[in-house]
């Protein structure tokens, strides 16, 4: 069979109403998490998280892309099944996180440029071999006292630029991820105004690596006040702001805008993205779905807990946030559904 195409791959990842799981933590992150709720933080406990996550029962109905992690991809379950093929196993496809991390950016105070430029065609070849088909890169940008500078939205708009055309040159869909981070007081439209500026850099950035928008994917923040903002904003305020700044900042030809969740709660982030599909579904030109972690996976962590026993109820809330994050592409999602 003929493998499919990037831009076959891009729209497969958001069509209908299925999203993207980031499971792509790397380790120092899940330990973090892990010791925030004591759960041991070594290898085999990792492995068992992830093992947990991807034999979630009919993920698939959810699900269209899981982006792992490189210790992750290596992995299988207890049983020896290679993680990579459960996910296609599940009708999910495989993804990647290829990015080194946000390092701090020499000359720029309290910013940081994501690093990973280096040998990563070499490591693209290898992950594609493997069963990848789309891969991620995270650059991050902070929102504080005259940042971020045109420094660091240059410098990460760059890298993703050159990243996303490495990828499809080796055959992956890039998922283009520039966070604007909601740490600090910063209002809605300070954020509104960021996102948008950075948008701006790295669609150029795009344009000039010649990279072909139809065989990618945006991976945004919502535009949303910052968690420590004295004025909060309603879940229409954060919908209509979101859109309102990719609609002047991403072209049509991209086929998806699959949100990250940032540290929102999972019942703030599915209201959000149904917020966006109930008013703009059917005006916008590109799907509006989700890439969540932590809005997917912190309640099955929560109840997991490093316990076998209790996985099947974990994945019980891995399925029902994900299902939840189904609904609000269909516009359909609503708070009833945590009741049930
Ligand atoms: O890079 C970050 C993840 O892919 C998305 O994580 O939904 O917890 O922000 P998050």
């Amino acid at each position: 069979m003929k493998a499919p195409t990037i831009l076959e791959t891009a729209k497969a990842l958001v069509a209908g109403d299925k999203g993207l799981l980031a499971m792509d933590e790397s380790t120092p992150t899940c330990n973090r998490r892990f010791a925030a709720l004591g759960i041991p933080q070594t290898d085999d406990v990792r492995r068992a998280y992830r093992e947990m996550i991807v034999t979630t029962p009919n993920l698939g109905q959810c699900i269209s892309g899981a982006i792992l992690y490189d210790q992750t991809i290596h992995q299988e379950t207890k049983a020896g099944i290679p993680f990579v093929k459960v996910l296609i196993d599940a009708g999910i496809i495989p993804g990647i996180k290829v990015d080194a991390g946000a390092k701090d950016l020499a000359g720029h105070e309290g910013e940081q440029v994501t690093e990973g430029l280096d040998g990563l065609r070499e490591r693209l070849a290898q992950y594609a071999q493997m069963g990848a088909r789309f891969a991620k890169w995270r650059a991050v940008i902070a929102v504080g006292d005259g940042i971020p500078s045109r420094g660091c939205i240059e410098a990460n708009a760059q890298a993703l630029a050159r990243y996303a055309a490495l990828c499809q040159e080796a055959g992956l869909v890039p998922v283009v991820e520039p966070e604007v981070l909601m740490d600090g007081d910063h209002t809605l439209a300070r954020c509104a105004q960021i996102t948008e500026e950075v948008l701006r850099a790295v669609f150029e950035q795009l344009y000039l690596q010649q990279v072909a928008l139809e065989g990618m994917l945006l991976k945004p923040n919502m535009v949303a006040p910052g968690l420590a903002c004295g004025t909060p904003a309603t879940v229409v305020e954060v919908a209509d702001a979101t859109v309102r700044c990719l609609l002047r900042a991403v072209p049509a030809a991209v086929p998806g805008i699959a949100f990250l969740s940032g540290g929102q709660s999972s019942e703030l982030a599915s209201a959000r993205l149904n917020a966006m599909n109930v008013r703009f579904k059917t005006r916008v030109p590109w799907a509006l779905a989700f890439s969540f972690a932590r809005a997917i996976q912190q309640p099955a962590m929560e109840i997991w807990r490093g316990e076998e026993a209790n996985v099947p109820a974990a994945q019980q809330a891995l399925f029902h946030r994900a299902d939840c994050n189904r609904a609000a592409r269909r516009g359909e999602y609503t708070a009833a559904m945590e009741n049930t």
